[in-house]
């Protein structure tokens, strides 16, 4: 056998690589020369779906990173740590390794990225965004000629697949959760997800990839969609729109910009613009190609000059899935150490990297705040039914140069008057100063919803 496998983690999608190596029939004959060498978990006593003989499995993952005989690591047990410490020792130690870990990548990216390119070994994150959607290998070579204007994703499926059931049903967002936890499509502890941090990582990964600058997580607006009522999908729908959680990754042009700083990345490589990214729940006009993804399914939507817009859609996640993505990458590997071997025999690795599969990020992208973001807004106001209110609101609006797209009175909440306001494209800062004047109207109850449209 040619090339050894040491994989932490034998979950689902652990599970899923390792029966996708068991069964190699019919698919690409590389495969045929890698070899499940160790298999590190945490249990030795649980049931599991495949067939590995005890010697391959172990609780000593620390044995596994520091084999010599291990050519690959694959990282597919998840969380911060023990991973992060794994994946660095691994390494440290000249193997290269896959991980479908963006939680461990959008949080210590720099820290082993540096470490990977000392010691001339890749890190690849396919299954990291997206599952079984190639997008990062795109992203790195395909795409890599393109000036790459924004990076817009639908990246998590247990937030795409409330929102559907919201939608399709009218139903409150509390009981498709629970429903979705039910039915294992969400987690018991289902934070990550509704609250938008899971697509946080993945959208700090796709906007480094795509804009060629390292992206520092606390700086990426993170709103998830626990806020989103049935009434708000319901008045999009008639307004002609879907709410979807979106990941958004674009590009400032100078026009946007409002006196931010341009430049060259040191090696002189990378036009370093600055950047607006953000994950929140967006009001997406029904005509949009990422309107009609629904149910689990992630797409991710790259526009960028010359080649107009390219969208990429399949399944998010799943052990099948993912195991895909995870072994492309394997056999990515597979294919660089066979070439490796045959070319350099006995001579230093260093500097040996191919730099269409390496990172070479060493700059962080600058990242606007989003009160300078220009984007269009909706908002539903509760206020008293008398004569006048529109026309206070639209004074307020005017104040701040906030302009209306549309505003309409549908419906009442009680003795509530409901209004709902849609703005054309408006600075947020400005936007928000003319809702906090709005907010001390003594006519305005309450604004229950705020909402960005794309
Ligand atoms: P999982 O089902 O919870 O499996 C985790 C595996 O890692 C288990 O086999 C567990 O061992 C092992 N493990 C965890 N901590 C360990 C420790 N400290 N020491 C030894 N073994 C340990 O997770 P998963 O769903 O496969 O996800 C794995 C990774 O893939 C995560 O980073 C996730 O974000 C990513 N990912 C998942 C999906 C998906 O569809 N699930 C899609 C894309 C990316 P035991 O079995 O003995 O408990
Ligand atoms: N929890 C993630 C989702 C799994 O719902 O999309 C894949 O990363």
């Amino acid at each position: 056998m040619g090339v050894k496998l040491g994989i932490l983690g034998l979950g689902t999608v652990g599970t899923g690589t390792v029966q996708l190596l068991q069964d190699k029939t019919g698919r690409h004959p590389l495969l045929q020369e890698i070899e499940i060498y160790r298999v590190g978990v945490r249990s030795l006593d649980k049931p599991r779906a495949v067939e590995l003989s005890t010697d391959v499995v172990t609780t000593d993952l620390e044995a596994i990173v520091n084999d010599p005989t291990v050519d690959i690591i694959v990282e597919v047990m998840g969380g911060l740590e023990p991973a992060r410490s794994l994946i660095l020792k691994a390494l440290s130690n000249g193997k290269h390794v896959v991980t479908a870990n963006k939680a461990v990548i959008a949080r210590f990216g720099a820290e082993i990225f540096t470490t990977a390119n000392q010691a001339s070994v890749y890190v690849m994150l396919e299954a990291a965004v997206g599952g079984g959607i190639p997008v990062i290998q795109p992203l790195k070579q395909s795409l890599s000629v393109n000036r790459i204007q924004a990076v817009t994703g639908i990246v998590n499926g247990t937030t795409n697949y409330i929102l559907t059931r919201m939608q399709t049903e009218g139903s409150n967002f509390s009981d498709v959760l629970a429903d979705a936890q039910h039915l294992g499509y969400a987690e018991a502890d289902p934070t990550a997800d509704v609250d938008g941090l899971d697509a946080a990582d993945k959208i700090a990964i796709l906007a480094s990839l795509g804009f060629g600058g390292r992206i520092n997580l606390k700086d990426v607006y993170t709103e998830g969609i626990r806020q989103v009522s049935k009434t708000d999908i319901a008045y999009a729908e008639k307004l002609g729109f879907v709410i979807k959680l979106l990941a958004i990754a674009k590009r400032i042009t100078s026009s946007e910009e409002d006196g931010g700083t341009q430049g060259y990345g040191d090696a002189g490589k990378f036009y370093l613009s600055p950047l607006s990214v953000r994950v929140h729940p967006t009001l997406v006009p029904k005509a949009h190609p990422l309107a009609s993804i629904n149910g689990v399914y992630n797409a991710i939507l790259v526009e960028g000059e010359p080649i107009g817009q390219v969208m990429f859609f399949g399944p998010g996640a799943g052990a099948g899935a993912t195991a895909s993505a995870v072994t492309s990458d394997i056999l990515n590997l597979a294919a660089s150490l066979k070439s490796q071997k045959v070319s350099t025999e006995n001579q230093s690795k260093i500097g040996s990297l191919n730099p269409l599969l390496a990172c070479g990020h060493h700059e962080y992208s600058q990242i606007v705040p989003m009160t300078e973001l220009i984007t269009r807004f909706y908002a539903r106001f509760l206020t008293n039914d008398q004569p006048g209110v529109i026309g206070k609101l639209g004074t307020c609006f005017g104040n701040y140069g906030v302009s209306l797209e549309s505003i309409v009175q549908t419906g009442f909440q009680g003795e509530l008057a409901e209004i709902v306001v849609v703005t054309h494209d408006v600075r947020e800062g400005n936007f928000r100063q003319a809702l906090a004047e709005i907010e001390s109207l003594e006519s305005v109850e309450s604004i229950p919803s705020l909402l960005r449209v794309l």
